[in-house]
């Protein structure tokens, strides 16, 4: 179980099997700490005292001093009633209920630094620490439907972020971050930040419905981590549907791209390309690149998702072409359903769909990677790695007659199944490659699914970071198991230090499907990582956190 292609000594480690304990595991030689969780304290320069807020998503570090002081940037994607303040009947919230939960969203700026002892530490206070909120942050629209009179719902600015699942970075130092399932807060059904609580319906979100109605989430949104003065920009020229992440290829005095997934069952493939030249240094001018370019969507031949029959015998190709569509100005407001109806549904069934798409990377050799989680829809049930190359690895390659070329990489599934910790993975989210070009995969196998025997997923017990070796053929690729997450939980934002010494991981939504009354720690299913449901070992809420794996 010891990965032989290991080219550096952070990636030489000792597999670990499956486990279904309360507990976040490394392999011997390397140690997890939590440097900061849910509700945690830290302050800015004014000493205004700041909370991390819920669910930790996407995570980027940005450097301050090299590899012992950076800022980390991290999305909190989304709350939960039961564990935040204990009504979840989102009908009957009272406004306070509300504004716990918008200002545990949105994103953390955090100072943070390396220990003489390798333990990372939060620096507070600090001029860099802040938050960004549902409610108190506004951000400005840019790019073609803002302040645009056809599209009355966007506006100039919106009052906050929320629903941020992951995001990517950009080569001029801001970090994106991406609007995923903005649908869930405005409806009554979800959390309920509606009227007559709220004097706005600026969280009302329609999809697909009149241009009329608000349209404030649902966007990648830039920030600049070392600007504390900052406002957020809301770019509505790259789409507004549930975004994951985004993924960027960059060249000199070229067009600035941005890949990008649609996370949602049958949801497309998107990329950006710029109209302003990317500029190495210029970066007045590069924090305008995101705003004017034209967007495509990914067309599939011969199938854009991989389907399976009932028994599990996979019914289509693993590899194929594509072409890049354009979407036009009239499809970036409801993106998916507009262009869904433009095309007509069975066209985008058999060629734009695809089974989810999680995080996309860039590879060194400008391959993009795509995690397509999973498709209930098709009887995906374990989803896959995909790859593709651009027509000429050109990444402006647009149009039919520049084609690109696609294989499904490593299908998850069981493998050898001896629980060696090579047994694959299921349900892959966030990827990150490291420098040596090795595949790291965190996996979001949904907790109503996780560890139940009467399901596939089961034999791969909780949640799990995996890493890919590099070099590894197409169809045989191993997946080495190198961390498992506490019960009911998902690993998010793996990110990287530069010298590769520190693994950042989240872990969101421990114990979430906790319930029956929300005081007592008998109903909690995860104690982590105050206690340990496994040990029994103190009994308490379970708290989304950030680790630091060194
Ligand atoms: Fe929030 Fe696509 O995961
Ligand atoms: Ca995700
Ligand atoms: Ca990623
Ligand atoms: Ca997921």
């Amino acid at each position: 179980a010891h990965p032989q292609h290991s080219p550096n000594d952070f990636s030489d480690f000792r597999a670990l099997a499956p486990s279904s304990a309360d507990l976040f595991e490394v392999p011997e030689g390397y140690r997890a700490d939590v440097l900061i969780g849910w509700g945690d304290p830290f302050a800015d320069d004014d000493g205004a005292t700041l909370r991390y807020g819920f669910n930790n998503d996407f995570l980027a570090y940005f450097p301050l001093r090299g590899d012992d002081e950076g800022l980390i940037f991290v999305n909190h994607e989304y709350p939960a009633p039961f564990f935040q303040h204990g009504n979840v009947d989102g009908a009957r919230k009272t406004l306070e209920q509300v504004r716990i939960e918008q200002e545990s969203v949105g994103n953390s700026i955090v100072h943070i630094k390396r220990g003489r002892d390798d333990v990372w530490q939060v620096v507070s206070p600090s001029s860099y620490n802040r938050r960004v909120t549902a409610h108190t942050t506004p951000l400005t629209f840019t790019g073609p439907l803002a302040a645009n009179s056809a599209y009355p719902g966007i506006g100039t600015v919106a009052p906050g972020s929320l629903a941020n699942c992951s995001g990517g970075i950009t080569p001029w130092g801001t970090a994106l971050s991406c609007e995923e399932n903005y649908q869930d807060y405005g409806t009554t059904g979800g959390y309920g930040w509606v009227r007559p609580l709220l004097d706005t319906d600026d969280y009302v979100n329609g999809d697909g419905s009149s241009a009329a109605r608000p349209a404030k989430f649902g966007w990648v949104c830039e920030h600049d981590p070392y600007d504390p003065s900052f406002t957020g920009a809301k770019h509505t020229a790259l789409g507004r549907f549930r975004h994951e992440n985004t993924a960027f290829r960059a060249r000199p005095n070229k067009p600035f791209v941005l890949y990008m997934g649609d996370d949602r069952n049958d949801g497309a493939v998107y990329k950006f390309v710029s109209e302003l030249p990317y500029r190495p240094g210029r970066r007045s001018e590069n924090l305008r690149i995101l705003a004017s370019g034209k967007l495509y969507v990914a067309r599939w031949e011969p199938d854009g998702r991989r389907r399976f029959d009932a028994a599990g015998t996979l019914l289509t190709a693993t590899e194929g072409t594509g072409w890049w569509r354009e979407v036009t100005e009239d499809e970036l407001v409801d993106t998916h359903v507009r262009i869904a109806s433009n095309v007509g549904a069975a066209e985008w069934t058999a060629h734009y769909a695809t089974n989810r798409p999680e995080d996309v990377e860039v590879g060194e050799d400008g391959s993009v990677w795509i995690a397509l989680t999973n498709n209930s829809g098709v009887n995906d049930v374990h989803g896959s790695i995909r790859r593709f190359v651009e027509h000429q690895n050109d990444a402006t390659a647009v149009g039919e007659g520049a084609p690109f070329e696609w294989e499904d990489y490593a299908a998850g599934g069981r493998h050898d199944g001896a629980g060696t910790g090579e047994e694959g993975f299921s349900s892959p989210d966030n990827l990150v490659f490291d420098k040596a070009g090795n595949l790291w995969i965190v996996t979001d196998i949904s907790s109503g699914t996780l560890n139940d025997p009467t399901r596939p997923q089961a034999f791969h017990a909780n949640n799990a970071v995996f890493m890919i070796p590099a070099g590894q053929e197409a169809g045989a690729a191993t997946a080495y198991r190198f961390a498992n997450m506490p019960v009911q939980s998902e690993g998010t934002g793996p990110y990287f230090t530069p010298d590769e010494q520190t693994l950042f991981v989240n872990v969101q939504h421990p114990g979430e499907n906790s319930s029956g009354d929300p005081s007592s720690t008998a109903s909690y299913s995860s104690y982590w990582p105050k206690g340990s449901k496994t040990t029994e070992r103190n009994p308490t809420k379970p708290i989304p956190a950030t680790v630091a794996i060194t």
